[in-house]
């Protein structure tokens, strides 16, 4: 039967990833895989969520199953993170998720149940890996216009056009914030159009949120998202711990869905619970349990709180001076969009062949479609990539 199997294509990220690792050159900058690095290039456990570790060695008597849905405190804790006071914690169906991933995932296999013939709206460009779900899952999928490859920002009008398209039982996925690869993003004002016209079209949204923190600040990057669930009749939101808690490896996420209908809440949450037991029963608990305490001990949310801003604000530092130093070197303003872009990336708007160039010649690793993670630089490698980026004629 194996010999049916069909070779796979590798994950465009994941496969950089491994040809960083295995280059012998002393000088290198991994700027692929959305992994923060402080300025000395390591991926540090945040001080919060290691006195939380501590804590929970110290309290933790049983590693019994929790619930379907994961435990009731972590699902409360990280909708008021997400949501704040925006809907009525009744309207909320929650489910914990293996990752980020894991919440995308069963919130496409809802879709699937709920919409058999609906088709999902990607922004185009999107994180590769909704792409490949969505095809290895058979979910029809369309894109719509999100990056103007000239002004490096958003293709507003290109997007409102396209998602007029969409119609009742389509899902129109959408990024909450620190969009995923551009670093392009929405204001409120423009929010707020595609709030009315998803009234208007009757689609449902459907928002990843996997960076809540790294943008603006963490009530900022959450405003679109409240925005959305308090306007429409239902959403899906699919929310990540991995990168604002530093926890990648431990797989903790939240899938949501809102509907202002409080008495949906009781089929969506069986549903969540039902999509959890199908696909690998309970879902993991040690990084949530750790989330959980952090978010409800307020010495610890705190203390992670300002860690978080550090890390925000040293991602926005290194953006600032990426700009200068492409405009001091380049004699043009055309790299300003760096400094504008917000997030973990920003597309550069290089070929492919310039991408190539950029690591065979200078070592410097990142995304084909020239997204590059900012949070992979420091102080002394940000003059290093802008000569690179100018020699390559980009
Ligand atoms: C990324 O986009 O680099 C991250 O979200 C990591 C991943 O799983 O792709």
């Amino acid at each position: 039967m194996f010999e049916n199997l069909k070779e796979q294509p590798a994950d465009k990220i994941l496969a950089l990833m491994q040809l960083y690792r295995e280059d012998p050159r002393e000088q290198k900058i991994d700027l692929g895989v959305g992994v923060y690095k402080d300025a000395s290039g390591n991926t540090p456990i945040m001080r919060a969520v290691k006195t939380a570790e501590k804590q929970l060695w110290e309290a933790e008597t049983t590693k019994a199953y929790t619930g379907l849905a994961g435990d009731p405190g972590f699902s409360d804790a990280m909708i008021a993170l997400v949501l704040g006071d925006a809907v009525p914690r009744a309207n909320v169906a929650a489910a914990a998720t293996p990752g980020g991933t894991g919440a995308v995932r069963q919130a496409f296999d809802l879709v699937r149940m709920a919409s058999p013939s609906g088709k999902v709206y990607v922004s185009d460009p999107t994180w590769p890996n909704h792409l490949s779900i969505l095809k290895h899952m058979g979910i029809p999928f369309t894109p719509y216009r999100y990056f103007d490859n000239e002004t490096r920002a958003v293709d507003f009008d290109g997007m409102m056009a396209d998602l007029a398209q969409a119609g009742k039982g389509d899902v129109v996925l959408l990024h909450g914030c620190c969009h995923n690869p551009t670093g392009a993003n929405l204001n409120l004002s423009q929010w707020q159009a595609v709030v009315d016209l998803l009234l208007k079209t009757g689609a449902t949204p459907m928002i990843d949120i996997a960076y809540q923190g790294f943008g603006d600040g963490l009530e900022e990057d959450a405003a679109g998202v409240r925005l959305v669930a308090s306007s429409v009749p239902e959403c899906l939101i699919a929310a990540s711990c991995s990168k604002n808690f530093g926890i990648y490896r431990e797989r903790t996420g939240l899938l949501m869905a809102v509907s202002n209908d409080a008495g949906a809440q009781k089929l969506n949450q069986g549903t969540l619970n039902y999509l959890n037991r199908q696909n690998y029963s309970f879902p993991p608990d040690y990084g949530a349990r750790l989330v959980t305490m952090v978010l409800t001990d307020p010495a610890l949310r705190a203390d992670w709180a300002a860690e978080l801003e550090e890390v925000r604000n040293s991602m926005l530092g290194l953006r600032e001076q990426l700009a200068a130093e492409l405009q001091r070197l380049s004699g043009s303003d055309r790299f300003g969009f760096i400094a504008q872009h917000r997030g973990m990336f920003s597309r550069l708007g290089a070929s492919p062949e310039q991408v190539e160039t950029l690591r065979r010649d200078h070592g410097i690793y990142m995304v084909g479609d020239s997204r590059l993670n900012i949070a992979g630089l420091n102080k002394s490698s940000v003059p290093i990539l802008a000569e690179a980026i100018v020699k390559s004629g980009i």
